[in-house]
């Protein structure tokens, strides 16, 4: 069995996706020059896009990464955990929050507070794909958007269903009896 037989239809192409890439890095390559770039990758959903993304940012920059509590066991309380906390201080980065996709904004409002909190120079986010349609968090908005999609719920490109899928190259969505329950 293979992935594509489980998928229902795809939103986004591999060459979408690059193209929103390179579009994302050029625009931040541009605002963040002379800047104290670091790139916060919120795992794992965003490894994809990041891995991509950063390659494609031609101003120097540092990456690290932090691990919170999935989506679906704690979404409904808005309590986000933290599973692995950042390795490195952000005082006085320009920090980019780089995130695979904006759903209902509680993970990256919780973020937003706890970041915001150890000075930062600046503070913005990056996600590849923005679900408007979804958001619940009124404090969060993203600053770079790659792609949007409706409220459907997609896999591929980091993105998992139960840790699945996530090394499909492309965006779509799975069919009926592969979706989570
Ligand atoms: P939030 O609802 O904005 O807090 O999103 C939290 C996390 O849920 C995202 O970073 C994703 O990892 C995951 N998520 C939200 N929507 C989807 C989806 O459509 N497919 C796969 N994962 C999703
Ligand atoms: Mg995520």
């Amino acid at each position: 069995m293979q992935m594509l037989d489980r998928i229902e239809k795809i939103f986004y192409t591999a060459e979408d996706l690059d193209a929103a890439v390179k579009r994302l890095g050029a625009q931040i390559s541009k605002d963040y020059e002379g800047k104290n770039l670091m790139l916060v990758s919120v795992l794992k959903g965003s490894i994809v896009f990041m891995a991509d993304l950063m390659r494609a940012i031609t101003v120097p920059c540092k990456i690290d990464f932090m691990s919170v509590s999935s989506y679906k066991s704690e979404t409904s309380t808005g309590v986000v955990r933290i599973l692995k906390d950042l390795d490195e201080s952000i005082a006085g980065c320009d920090v980019l929050i780089v995130e695979d996709i904006l759903d209902t904004g509680r993970t990256l409002s919780y973020l937003k507070k706890l970041l915001l909190n150890r000075n930062p120079a600046s503070f913005r986010i990056c996600t590849l794909i923005d679900k408007p349609e979804a958001r619940v968090a009124d404090d969060v908005t993203a600053d770079y958007v790659g792609l949007n999609v409706p409220n459907e719920f997609i896999v591929g490109y980091g993105l998992d269903c139960d840790q699945l899928y996530r090394n499909l190259p492309f965006i779509g969505v799975l069919k009926q009896e592969y979706r989570p329950g």
